[in-house]
C-alpha cells in the first residue's frame, strides 16, 4: 500500500528531486538541476510512498501562484508503477491540501502528453501550449475546488 508523504530529511529530498530528474528530464538528456526551480523553498512537496518497501513511487509539489490560486507541478510517477493510480492519488492529495489552504481554483502548466490526464480530473485547457526546454510544450490547466 502507498502513503502521501513529505520529504524532510536529506535524503528524502535526495530521492525525492531524483526520481523528478528521472521522470521528467533525464530522457531528455536535460543537466541535474533543471529539474529544480524557483519555487522549491515557497513549495509543499507531496511524496506517494510504498509503506512496505520505502520506495518513492511518484512526487508532486504545490505553490500558491496568485491569491487563492494553487498552481501544482513536476508531477512524475516512476515509469515502472505508473498506469496503477498512483498519479490519481498525488492530484487527490494536493486538491486536499489546497483546499484546507482556502484555494478556489487549481492549475498546472501541464505537458501537452499529459492533458488527457488532467482533464480526466476535472481540468481544462485554458492558455496557449508554449515550448520547454526546448523538447515539450506545456499549457496551462485549470479547475475550480468545490469546497
Ligand atoms: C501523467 C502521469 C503523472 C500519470 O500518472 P499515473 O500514475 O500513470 O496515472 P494513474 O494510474 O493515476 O491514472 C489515473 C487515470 O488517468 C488515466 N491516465 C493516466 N495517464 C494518462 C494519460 N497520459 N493520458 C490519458 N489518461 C491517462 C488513467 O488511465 C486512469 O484512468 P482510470 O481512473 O479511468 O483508470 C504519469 O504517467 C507520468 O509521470 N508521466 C510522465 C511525466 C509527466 O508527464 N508528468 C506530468 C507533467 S505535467
Amino acid at each position: 500500500m502507498s502513503v502521501i508523504k513529505t520529504p524532510k530529511t536529506r535524503e528524502d529530498f535526495k530521492a525525492y528531486y531524483a526520481l523528478r530528474y528521472r521522470v521528467l528530464r533525464e530522457p531528455w538528456g536535460h543537466p541535474k538541476g533543471t529539474e529544480k526551480d524557483d519555487y522549491e523553498p515557497i513549495s509543499e512537496h507531496f511524496m506517494a510512498v510504498d509503506e512496505t518497501t520505502s520506495e518513492i513511487l511518484g512526487v508532486i509539489k504545490l505553490h500558491e501562484k496568485s491569491p487563492g490560486i494553487g498552481q501544482v507541478s513536476h508531477l512524475a510517477v516512476a515509469p515502472e508503477h505508473q498506469k496503477q493510480g498512483i498519479g490519481k492519488f498525488l492530484i487527490d492529495a494536493v486538491e486536499k491540501r489546497a483546499r484546507e489552504l482556502g484555494y478556489k481554483t487549481m492549475g498546472a502548466m501541464a505537458r501537452v502528453t499529459a492533458t488527457a490526464f488532467f482533464e480526466k480530473h476535472g481540468y481544462h485547457i485554458a492558455g496557449i501550449p508554449v515550448p520547454h526546454l526546448g523538447t515539450t510544450h506545456l499549457v496551462w490547466m485549470e479547475k475550480e475546488l468545490n469546497p
